[in-house]
């Protein structure tokens, strides 16, 4: 293990569907309106996957659009981390497809399953890689498509998520004081039963009970699980930058509700201007959430060269975490 070798973000991509699922769509379905959808949430429209798009096609456009942006090609790539929770198949994993449809060599390729954390666990698994040099060049993928999983008779859920990928690219450097200064992952799989996506292949429902198919929620309570864990990771990461004297310049939340994010801001008095939102146009994507955040802050120039940005994570399993990187 190299201690002076840090993993420094070297491109960013994303990639959304086209179709754009406004709040009133909603209306078809379930007793609800744009008004309700916008003010206790702050979604205004979300992006579907047509009939041949799969968490793998986002994410093969994401990873292609951070290869761009970090100069590289397919075959430069070591390594191929993918979060997701709705993978197009549980064998062969998202990642072994990403590499397939990329032309990548025969590099090591998997997902992570850590729900909207997981593009954070999936980049600290990256990082890993690159300090001990067992890779180079790594892609970190977090690709989701959550409108294949909703019971659009339930709406206290069927409105907060969209589809999307969001992918770096991350190589090694030794220049001081940059790249990942720190991740810090946690979960707490007592509380799991808060946020249930249920899987179709092993576990088998009771006799005569039927199998829940969609995406299920305790809204209220996950509520308050995030905004408590949104405050400790920020307030911990504020402190770690306090010691390593550095200051935050941008702040990137799990994108799922305005109340949330502007409730955790209020309690730490961390300015709203220093915050990337874009919930209001991609809902709750999940894995993607971060990485899109990111890659729309690093094109609009609102995350730049030098700056120190905090990303901070939470959602299914119960998982968290926090990163803090020097770009
Ligand atoms: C889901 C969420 C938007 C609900 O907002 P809320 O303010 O907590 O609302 P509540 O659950 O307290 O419900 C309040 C009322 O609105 C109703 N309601 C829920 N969804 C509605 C909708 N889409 N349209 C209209 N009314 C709705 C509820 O039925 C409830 O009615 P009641 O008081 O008659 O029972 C909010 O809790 C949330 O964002 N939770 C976290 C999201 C999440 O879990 N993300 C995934 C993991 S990160």
């Amino acid at each position: 293990m190299n201690g002076s070798i840090a993993a420094a973000l070297r491109g960013t991509g994303c990639s959304v569907p086209e179709r754009v699922i406004p709040n009133d769509w909603f209306t078809n379905y379930v007793d609800t309106s744009d008004e309700w959808i916008r003010t206790r949430t702050g979604i205004r429209e979300r992006r579907y996957v047509g009939p041949d798009e799969t968490a793998s096609t986002l994410a093969v456009t994401a990873a292609r659009n951070a290869l761009v942006a970090a100069e590289l090609d397919p075959k430069d790539l070591d390594l191929i981390l993918c979060a997701t929770v709705t993978p197009d198949h549980m064998c062969p994993s998202t990642a072994c497809i990403v590499q397939g449809a990329l032309g990548c060599r025969p590099i090591p390729a998997m997902d992570i399953s850590a729900a909207c954390t997981g593009f954070l666990y999936a980049m600290s698994t990256g990082e890993q890689f690159l300090r001990t040099g067992a890779a180079k060049k790594v892609l970190v993928v977090g690709t989701d498509v959550l409108s294949r999983t909703i019971d659009l008779t339930d709406r206290n859920t069927c409105i907060l998520f969209g589809d999307g990928a969001g992918a770096v690219v991350m190589t090694p450097t030794d220049t001081p004081d940059h790249g990942i200064r720190s991740i810090k992952l946690y979960s707490d799989g007592a509380a799991a039963r808060l946020v249930h996506l249920p899987g179709k292949v092993t576990l088998q429902p009771p006799a005569g009970e039927k199998q829940h198919e969609h995406i299920w929620l305790n809204g209220r309570e996950v509520f308050k699980f995030a905004v408590r864990r949104m405050i400790e990771l920020t307030q911990d990461a504020i402190q770690d930058c306090q010691a390593m004297g550095v200051n935050i310049d941008l702040l990137i939340p799990h994108q799922v509700n305005q109340r949330i994010i502007d409730a955790a801001l209020e309690t730490i008095g961390f300015p709203a201007s220093k915050v990337m939102v874009n919930l209001a146009k991609y809902g709750n994507t999940s894995a993607a959430s971060i990485p899109i955040a990111l890659d729309e802050a690093m094109r609009a120039g609102r995350a730049k060269p030098g700056d120190t940005i905090l990303l901070v994570a939470f959602g299914g399993g119960l998982t968290w975490g926090s990163a803090i990187i020097t770009l």
